[in-house]
C-alpha cells in the first residue's frame, strides 16, 4: 500500500537520527512532506536529503526540544512552508543528561560509573544529580509538551490531526537506577492520555508508542558490550532489537486514517517484552 499520507504534512522532532528519522522516511514514502527538527544540524540536514530522494518536500529547523521559542518556531515554519500540520511525532529524546546522539564514548563513561555502584542500596538516588534529572525531564517530558502545545492550534483549526509521542517500555516497569528517564517516559504516557481526552472532540487524536529495545545510537553502547547485550536481549522474547523502521511502521499506522478510532492508546512494538 502507498499514499497513506498523501498531501499531508508531518513535523518530526528528533528527526535527525534513529526512530525520528525512520518516521520521516516512512511517512515520505507514503506521500507526506516533512519538517525535520533536531538539535543536531548535520544529521537533520541528511534526513531532509533522504526525504527529498523519496520525492517529497522537506525542511530542517534547528530545535532544542526544551525551548518554548524553538518549538513555536518549528510550528510556525511548518505552517508557513506547508500550509498546515497534520501529524506531529515527538521523537527528540535523551537517555541521560550527557547524551548526545552518536557520541558513544559519553554513554560508556556513564555506564562505567553506574556499574561501579551497581547493587548498592540507594545507589540510584544518591548518585542522582538534580541538574541531570532536570535536563532529562526538560527534554523528554517538557519537550513533548512544548512541541504539542505549539502544533495543536493549527491542528484544531483544521479540525483534524494526529499526535504521536514516543514513550518507552521504561514508562511502566520500575528499575532501580535510571530514574529520570523512566519518570520522564511515564510522564509522556500520562500526558498522552490526558491530552487525548482534551483534544478528542476537536478531531485531534493523540497516541503514544512505547518501544522496547531499538537498534539506534541510544542503544549502540549496550550492543557493544557482550555481557550487557546478552542480558538485555534475554528480556526480549523475540531475542533481537527492533529496527527503527519497525517503530516507524507503528507511527505510520497512528498517523494515518487507519487508526481513526484510536486515541489515548499506547502501542508497544517490543518483541514480546510486555506479554502479561
Ligand atoms: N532506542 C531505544 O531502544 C528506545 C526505546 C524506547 C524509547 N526510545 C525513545 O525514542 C526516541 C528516539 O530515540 P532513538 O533511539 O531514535 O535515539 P537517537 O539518538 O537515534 O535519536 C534521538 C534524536 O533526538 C535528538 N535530540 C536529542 N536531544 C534533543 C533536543 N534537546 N532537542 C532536539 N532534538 C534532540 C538527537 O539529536 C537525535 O537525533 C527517544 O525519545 C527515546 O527515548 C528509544
Amino acid at each position: 500500500m502507498s499514499g497513506r499520507l498523501e498531501g499531508r504534512t508531518a513535523v518530526v522532532t528528533g528527526g535527525g537520527n534513529g526512530i525520528g528519522r525512520a518516521c520521516c522516511l516512512r511517512f515520505a514514502e507514503e506521500g507526506a512532506d516533512i519538517l525535520v527538527a533536531d538539535i543536531l544540524d548535520e544529521p537533520g540536514a541528511e534526513t531532509v536529503g533522504m526525504v527529498k530522494e523519496r520525492g517529497r518536500e522537506a525542511l530542517f529547523v534547528h530545535l532544542d526540544a526544551s525551548s518554548q521559542t524553538d518549538n513555536e518556531q518549528v510550528a510556525a515554519e511548518a505552517v508557513e512552508r506547508f500550509g498546515r500540520i497534520d501529524v506531529l511525532v515527538t521523537a527528540a529524546g535523551i537517555s541521560h543528561s550527557g547524551y548526545v546522539s552518536g557520541k558513544t564514548e559519553v554513554d560508556a563513561a556513564m555506564m562505567t560509573e553506574a556499574a561501579s555502584r551497581f547493587g548498592q542500596p540507594g545507589a540510584g538516588i544518591i548518585g542522582l544529580e538534580p541538574d541531570g534529572w532536570r535536563k532529562v525531564l526538560d527534554v523528554n517530558l517538557t519537550g513533548t509538551m512544548l512541541a504539542t502545545r505549539a502544533c495543536v492550534p493549527n491542528m484544531l483549526s483544521n479540525g483534524k490531526g494526529s499526535i504521536i509521542t514516543i514513550a518507552s517500555i521504561a514508562a511502566k516497569r520500575p528499575e532501580a537506577g535510571p530514574y529520570a528517564y523512566a519518570v520522564s517516559k511515564a510522564g509522556v504516557w500520562m500526558f498522552t492520555k490526558s491530552l487525548a481526552q482534551d483534544l478528542a472532540k476537536g478531531g485531534v487524536r493523540v497516541n503514544a508508542i512505547g518501544p522496547g529495545f531499538v537498534a539506534t545510537n541510544m542503544t549502540k553502547m549496550f550492543m557493544e558490550i557482550d555481557m550487557v547485550k546478552e542480558m538485555v536481549l534475554q528480556s526480549v522474547p523475540m531475542g533481537r532489537p527492533a529496527e527503527p523502521v519497525e517503530i516507524a511502521n507503528a507511527a505510520l499506522f497512528l498517523a494515518s486514517d487507519e487508526s481513526s478510532y484510536f486515541t489515548g492508546e499506547i502501542l508497544h512494538p517490543d518483541g514480546g517484552f510486555y506479554t502479561e
